[in-house]
């Protein structure tokens, strides 16, 4: 497939360090190609990792828009001239938006990602059910339990290695969060209805050995972390006989929001860029 690109193309893209491996490139492209829109979609790894000169440099008509993943979430959260309610509950921005006039507005739309994750692979499951365990205290876990919250949830608990750090945001997210160590997760899994990996200990091969089996035989497990696809964490609650909803999902249900942000029009189905991810992760292996 060629593109021509001209005066006109309209440019947005991800910024990470590394980006290499970043799957949103692939799933934009592909979305622009089925749309038939003149833009471009590329990847970006700001020079000496300083988010906040690269993003300056793009203020007023260089770029529609960026996504924005690890480590610059803080970084586009402070860089942003606005920011949406949920980014700041978050404390972290994933979308950041560029209009004409130079203004940088930060929005997450991370939650978004998460909720339609588990609609798409666990169509039944109601997150104001009962109790959702969240795992980690970063700024992945904070926008997840941000976003269960707004859902509805009755009651969000955070499982996090250093509990200073977990009871800190559930300070912050209010009287339906509380906050747990690592040793009182057979007590968090207690009547939960989804239990979702947010922490990176699979960035580093690291894995977490917590005690599934003490959760609802009808929970949902979930692992942000998507390489490999399966990973320790959703094997584990496989074998346990859980139902499993992954983090590629996640990632392809935050780009839907941000494809609308930069292009304006909503994302074809003729694609199936779940099947284009899989194929790139294979491909890597
Ligand atoms: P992010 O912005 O992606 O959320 P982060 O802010 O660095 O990343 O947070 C990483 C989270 O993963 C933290 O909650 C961290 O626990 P600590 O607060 O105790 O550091 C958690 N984490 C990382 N590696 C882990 C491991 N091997 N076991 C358990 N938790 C881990």
């Amino acid at each position: 497939m060629s593109r021509k690109i001209t005066g006109a193309t309209a440019v947005a893209g991800v910024a990470g360090a590394p980006v290499r491996h970043s799957l949103s490139p692939i799933i934009h492209n592909a979305w622009i190609a089925a749309a038939e829109i003149d833009a471009v979609y590329v990847p970006f790894a700001p020079c000496g990792d300083d988010f906040h000169r690269f993003a300056e440099g793009l203020r007023g008509g260089v770029i529609r828009g960026l996504n924005v993943t690890v480590p610059f979430k803080e970084a586009a959260l402070s860089v942003s001239d606005d920011v949406s309610e949920r980014a700041a509950l978050a404390g972290a921005v994933n979308l950041l938006v560029f209009d004409e006039d130079g203004r940088i507005t930060g929005d997450n739309v991370d939650g978004l990602g998460l909720l339609g994750a588990f609609a798409a692979q666990a169509p039944d499951f109601d997150p104001k059910a009962g109790p959702v365990v969240i795992i980690g205290a970063g700024g992945a876990a904070r926008g997840a339990a941000a976003a269960f919250i707004a859902a509805g949830a009755p009651e969000v608990r955070i499982i996090n290695r250093t509990l200073a750090k977990a009871e800190i945001v559930a300070g912050a997210l209010g009287r339906r969060a509380r906050a747990y160590s690592l040793n009182g997760a057979a007590i968090a899994f207690e009547e939960v209805t989804a239990v979702i990996n947010a922490t990176s200990a699979g960035l580093s091969q690291e894995t977490l050995d917590l005690p599934l089996d003490a959760t609802p035989k009808a929970a949902i497990v979930m692992d942000m972390t998507y390489k490999p696809l399966d990973t320790p964490f959703l094997k584990q609650a496989q074998t346990l006989q859980r139902r499993t909803v992954d983090g590629l999902e996640m990632l392809i249900g935050q780009a839907g929001p941000s494809f609308e942000a930069f292009f304006g029009r909503t994302p074809p189905k003729s694609v199936d860029v779940r099947a284009l991810c899989i194929e790139a992760l294979g491909a890597k292996a």
